[in-house]
């Protein structure tokens, strides 16, 4: 069986973009929990909180989390909420190499502050969520096998540490 390669961790980290490189540099194939889910519903992931609401989002990422556990060989980008709930990281697990890429609240803020696509941090004080969501949130991520700081990583020093980090 060949692991999955599992990267999870907060919205800004750079999971999307290191997970293309990856699959790329890897020829594996890729799977994004965000994109999979706005597909299947043929909505965005802010529509889908607003029609549906976060519990429904959720439930759609522990079904598709279950379902990958059977599958090997691949990428996985999973969406910061992923690896915050302790069933889908033992999923994960199961069959995956996960690494946590790491980064503090104030780089998060910088990097995402414009961005309108992140439901969860459009209140009126995002800082405050974002130090809040990743207080109760690490004690998960940091579960995973490996972890990477990116807070002064550029994405491609994070893809090189994933190759030289996985297990030969
Ligand atoms: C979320 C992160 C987002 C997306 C949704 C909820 C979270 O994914 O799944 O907005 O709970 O942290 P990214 O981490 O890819 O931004």
């Amino acid at each position: 069986m060949i692991k999955n390669i599992v990267l999870i961790g907060f919205m800004g980290a750079g999971k999307s973009l290191v997970s293309n490189s990856l699959a790329k540099e890897l020829n594996r194939e890729r799977i994004s929990t965000d994109e999979w889910i706005e597909k299947k519903e043929g909505k965005t992931i802010t529509e889908i909180f607003r029609d549906s609401g976060e519990r429904h989002f959720r439930r759609l990422e522990e079904d598709l989390v279950r379902e990958l556990s059977h599958r090997e060989n691949l990428i996985i980008d999973c969406g910061g909420g992923v690896a915050a709930n302790q069933k889908n990281l033992d999923f994960l697990k199961n069959n995956g190499i996960l690494f946590y890429l790491k980064i503090s609240p104030a780089v998060v803020y910088k990097r995402v502050k414009n961005n309108p696509h992140r439901p969860l941090l459009q209140g009126a004080e995002p800082l405050k969520k974002i130090e809040e969501l990743l207080k109760a949130r690490s004690l998960f991520y940091e579960q995973a096998d490996f972890i990477i700081d990116t807070d002064t990583h550029r994405i491609e020093d994070t893809v090189r540490e994933v190759l030289r980090l996985l297990p030969k």
